[in-house]
């Protein structure tokens, strides 16, 4: 069994694109610039900002934090969504979510700029990625590709079950791997009302779990040899933490990983790449790679 080292490999891109950054900045160019918004006090969304911020840093691009109540209007949040659009010194920007109840995540997404939309969210970035065409795909599932490409995981003609149909991860992880360009491979997505999940995930031989269920995959779902990406990240409460609580992921760890080929720890696996493909897509988007 070999356990996929996602810290390990976020800190290798990390430091590729360093590198590359300050290449650019020796000839001449700019730094690559991020803006992020963040509305209230939501403590998984407080955490990954600042750790966006920090990745932000360790890239040597430049960075800005736009902080606001959460009692702010939904007008209030598009005009600055518009600003951001209109600022030539910001390359992408992303609104971290969830917002508040009152305010639509989907009128926040559609305002932004495709052209500036790192998180891979908007319509036009999603509809792009469906054909294959060159776009911002959204971070997690493009962490997830560039673990298996780097650990040079077999995907092409295999079966890969997709636990999750969430539009951040089950939905295009789902696109992506039946891509000939990507995962090449025979795909089946299952979700909370799928009636064949457990047959469909012992016949795998690759388990993408995304469904906020901890320890769902259990040991007899899976099949000696099969790759698991746990991409569950469920705050369970932990009293012998400072912070009351510890990451869990989808998959039964402990029981699983003994049977697998290879496999994504929780923390530590997935959780690490996206922040860092986060800072690929800005990459992309300083070098104007996708759109003009
Ligand atoms: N909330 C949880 N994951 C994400 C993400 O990838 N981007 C944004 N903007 N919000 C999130």
């Amino acid at each position: 069994m070999t356990l996929i080292d996602g810290k390990a490999t976020a800190a290798q891109i990390k430091a590729e694109i360093k590198d590359q950054v300050e290449k650019m900045v020796s000839s001449g160019g700019r730094r690559p610039h991020l803006a992020a918004i963040l509305v209230g006090h939501d403590g998984g969304s407080e955490t990954y900002v600042k750790n966006k911020v920090l990745a932000c840093e360790a890239c040597g691009f430049q960075s800005t934090l736009l902080r606001f109540e959460d009692d702010i209007t939904e007008a209030f949040l598009l005009e600055q969504v518009q600003k951001l659009n209109e600022d030539a010194t910001v390359d992408g920007f992303i609104v971290q979510l969830p917002l508040p109840r009152h305010i639509s995540e989907q009128k926040v997404i559609e305002a932004i700029d495709y052209r500036k939309d790192v998180d891979g969210f908007h319509p036009i970035n999603v509809g792009r990625m469906a054909i294959g065409l060159p776009c911002y795909i959204s971070a997690t599932p493009k962490g997830i590709l560039e673990l298996l490409r780097r650990y040079e995981i077999p995907t092409s003609g295999r079966r890969c079950v997709i636990l999750g149909r969430s539009n951040i991860v089950g939905k295009p992880m789902a696109q992506l791997m039946m891509q000939k360009q990507y995962g090449d491979s025979t795909v089946i997505v299952c979700h909370s009302r799928s009636k064949t999940l457990k047959e469909e995930c012992r016949q795998a031989d690759i388990i993408i779990a995304a469904i906020g269920h901890p320890g769902f995959v259990t040991a007899d779902m899976v099949k000696p040899g099969a790759t698991i990406i746990d991409v569950g990240t469920t705050r369970v409460p932990d009293a012998t933490r400072k912070s009351g609580f510890r990451l869990s992921g989808d998959v039964d760890f402990e029981h699983v990983a003994p049977l697998c080929d290879y496999i994504t720890p929780v923390p530590g696996g997935v959780g690490p790449m996206t922040i860092c493909m986060l800072m690929s897509n800005t990459l992309s988007a300083a070098r104007k790679e996708y759109y003009d």
